[in-house]
């Protein structure tokens, strides 16, 4: 397995695996809504803010992972979000969810990324280093209609201590459906 951040011309076959993907987890509503999440976060977001990474094999997608900026008014410190990630239907439980973030976040980590947040299930990000957080550690950017899964970790070894101003996201996710 080989990881990439070389997105550019291959937008359809990665939309195409994160609606495949959730589809089949979530069904064809979700697989949609967040296959056209992906379309608009690569097609909308300036690229400073937005970091994608790609799990390959002979050329063959595996594995997306999408980080977009969140933005704290008031802290100095640059925190990114994962959302959305997602592993080809057919490869699922054979490890490469994890490695891919385990790679995502050591990249993120040598950019200069200080924080690393993500919205989803405890039991699965708990395994790369994700914590609950409290919104008075990291507020949301829009109302959390699931706070349990509002997660986050430090990726320089320092305490996260409470980030300080009222958040923003990326233009894509600023829609009450993903949170
Ligand atoms: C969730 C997902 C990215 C995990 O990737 P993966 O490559 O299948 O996961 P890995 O093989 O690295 O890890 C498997 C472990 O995670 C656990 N796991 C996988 N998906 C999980 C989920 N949705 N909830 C809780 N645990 C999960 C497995 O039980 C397994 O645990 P074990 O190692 O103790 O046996 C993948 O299943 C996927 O694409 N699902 C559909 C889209 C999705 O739900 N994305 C995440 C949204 S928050």
């Amino acid at each position: 397995m080989q990881f990439s951040d070389a997105f550019k011309d291959r937008e359809r076959q990665i939309a195409d695996l994160v609606t495949a993907s959730f589809t089949a987890s979530e069904g064809a509503g979700e697989g949609a809504l967040v296959g056209g999440l992906v379309r608009s976060q690569m097609a909308s977001t300036p690229p400073q803010d937005l970091h994608i990474f790609l799990a390959e094999e002979d050329g063959a997608l595996l594995g997306v992972a999408v980080f977009t900026r969140l933005r704290y008014a008031a802290d100095p410190r640059r925190v990114f979000l994962l959302s959305p990630l997602a592993v080809a239907t057919d490869r699922q439980g054979e490890g490469i969810g994890q490695a891919l973030l385990q790679h995502a976040l050591g990249v993120l980590h040598k950019n200069g990324v200080h924080v690393a947040m993500t919205y989803g299930n405890p039991a699965f990000y708990g395994k790369v280093g994700f914590v609950p957080l409290s919104e008075s550690t990291a507020a949301a950017p829009l109302p959390l209609s699931h706070p349990e899964g509002w997660i986050g970790q430090s990726l320089t070894g320092a305490a996260l201590t409470p980030l300080r101003g009222p958040c923003t996201c990326v233009p894509a996710l600023n829609d009450p459906r993903f949170w």
